[in-house]
């Protein structure tokens, strides 16, 4: 089936203060501390770019990236989660949060945390922007939440179908399109 753009979930607006929201609470939790921030690519790079330039002077933040693939064409998980891209920086003794962009059954989430607990950082924390709570079957430790969202497939803002629509600056609804 594909998908078309359909109404907005969450305008730019409310993308950009629950951004700054978050961008705050993390500032001020890890002032003055060094911080590996991990962003779950493809899908948080835009939201990992903007939360990053809200840590200011007060964060010594630096970046890394992971790659995994769960999903492939589809909108439904495959269920399989695997490593495409390992992160480049030793994350041992470090202070590190996961940045990742929508959190659903959990599985690509609890899979990532264990992963990266195996290298014994000194905390791991996970921030993310979306979470269809109702979907949840693996339970994850999430402490920076940005919306909880009903169970419908969305796009933009990161989010694609199939690598379509990750551009757009709001969040949508999917659309079947016959
Ligand atoms: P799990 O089920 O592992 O899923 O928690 C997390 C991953 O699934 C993808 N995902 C979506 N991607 N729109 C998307 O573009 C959605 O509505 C959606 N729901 C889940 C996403 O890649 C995330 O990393
Ligand atoms: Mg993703």
């Amino acid at each position: 089936m594909k998908y078309r753009i359909g109404r907005v979930l969450i305008s730019e607006g409310q993308l950009r203060e629950k951004v700054k929201e978050l961008g705050a609470q993390i500032r001020e939790d890890y002032k003055g501390e060094k911080v590996i921030f991990v962003c779950v690519l493809k899908g948080a790079v835009i939201f990992f770019a903007d939360l990053l330039r809200e840590m200011g002077p007060e964060v010594d933040a630096q970046f890394d990236f992971l790659a995994i693939s769960s999903y492939g064409a589809s909108t439904v998980s495959s269920g399989i989660v695997k490593i495409q891209e390992d992160l480049s920086t030793d994350i041992h003794g470090e202070n590190v949060i996961i940045v990742e962009d929508i959190l659903d059954t959990g599985l690509s989430l609890s899979y990532i945390s264990k992963l990266l607990r195996e290298r014994a950082p000194k905390s791991l924390e996970i921030c993310v922007l979306l979470d269809k709570e109702e979907r949840r079957t693996q339970p994850v430790n999430v402490k920076y939440t940005g919306f909880k969202i009903p169970d419908e497939f969305v796009i933009g803002y990161g989010l694609d179908y199939a690598g379509h629509f990750r551009h757009l600056p709001s969040v949508h609804i999917a659309e079947p399109a016959e």
